[in-house]
């Protein structure tokens, strides 16, 4: 990655999250602790209410939504095809059983009409790069409806299932590094999440594991959060840079993922979706040789039923945007400067 002057993602790590990554490390108490407890205090207050807990990853949040809502063996679980493999991972966990779903061609998120000739237990609606899934349209093919929140934050998102999940990982939209949560609004799923999430010392023995969050990432995760308004507002404003700098392409047959931009929403990418394969690798060539370094957001070998060796013809839109999307950059820590280079060299290329 080293020839790009502008990478597709970077962490913006601020001195005041280092202040409080380094107040963790001077206080002795470096494991799960008052950071870990603050986190899950601001993601009630954000979600107006029930409970939460933080765990090691948005996998094991995902694993521990599904494992506190009864989901597991012979429990078949709706999943959007188009979305990262973790969700197969979680699934398969719990010994339920994964069934894919194609997406919708404009915002990306799961397809909830084709669940309609589906008999599932459960479905993960992920609102895909902070686009809204139509957690209700699910709803109404099964009551188990887990929000994957690990691509968005906030904007109500989260709050209409049975329980949401999110990621602090190093490109999410805060992070630590690592790390998940998993909060629910009646506090049962949550409450199983903390039972399973510590196995020592315990009074009573079932399998559980360890699945904890330490303070030194908490702390990074919190003084994150303590800016979501800012990390918001900078992401619309990068993401109306780029909509303005793409309106000539988007009269010549290209497109933008839809659903992202709405006024509550974070944007977690700006995609642009090309008419063909051919003019969307022109467009990565171009961009890298003006220093952009972009991404296909899921490439074809990525969708969840070529892992699982189904036929793609099931999958058709999924199957089109691995081959015509692409992803370029847009985080708080890009300069004005860099915003303005990648918006001309969008310009140029169109
Ligand atoms: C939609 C979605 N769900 C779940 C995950 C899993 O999160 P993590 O990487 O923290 O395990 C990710 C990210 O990798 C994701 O993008």
């Amino acid at each position: 990655m080293g020839e790009f002057k502008i990478a597709h993602n970077r962490p913006l790590i601020t001195s005041q999250d280092q202040a409080a990554v380094q107040a963790v490390l001077q206080s002795g108490w470096i494991a799960e602790g008052p950071a870990v407890h603050a986190l899950e205090k601001s993601f009630c207050a954000l979600n107006g209410g029930g409970a939460a807990t933080a765990v090691s990853s948005g996998t094991a949040a995902l694993f521990l939504a599904l494992h506190g809502l009864d989901i597991g063996v012979g429990h078949k679980v709706a999943v959007p095809t188009y979305a990262c493999s973790a969700l197969l991972n979680a699934v398969k966990m719990t010994g339920g059983e994964p069934v894919l779903v194609d997406v919708r061609p404009d915002d990306f998120t799961i397809d909830a009409d084709a669940l309609a000739n589906l008999q599932v237990d459960a479905a993960i609606a992920v609102h895909t790069f902070g686009a809204s899934a139509d957690v209700a349209a699910l709803q109404a093919h099964t009551p188990v409806v887990i929000e994957d929140c690990c691509q968005s934050l906030g904007g109500g998102q989260g709050k209409l299932g049975a329980a949401a999940i999110y990621s602090f990982y190093a490109t999410k939209v805060i992070t630590g590094g690592q790390g998940g949560l998993v909060w629910d609004a009646q506090g049962h799923v949550a409450e199983r999440a903390r039972d399973y999430r510590e196995f020592d010392c315990r009074k009573s023995y079932v399998p559980r594991f360890n699945y904890q969050l330490t303070d030194i990432q908490a702390a990074m995760v919190n003084s994150q959060f303590a800016r979501l308004d800012t990390i918001r507002e900078r992401r619309q404003t990068i993401h109306a840079r780029y909509t303005a700098a793409a309106s000539t392409m988007l009269v010549a047959g290209w497109g933008v993922q839809a659903g992202v931009a709405a006024a509550e929403h974070l944007p977690y990418r700006f995609v642009l979706i090309a008419p063909d394969e051919p003019a969307r690798d022109a467009l990565q060539r171009a961009m890298g040789e003006a220093g952009v370094q972009t991404i296909v957001p899921v490439e074809r070998f990525e969708l969840l039923h070529n892992y699982l060796e189904l036929t793609p013809e099931q999958f058709p839109v999924a199957e089109r945007l691995a081959r015509t999307t692409l992803s370029i950059p847009l985080y708080p820590g890009l300069s004005d400067d860099k915003i303005d280079h990648v918006c001309r060299a969008l310009e140029k290329t169109l």
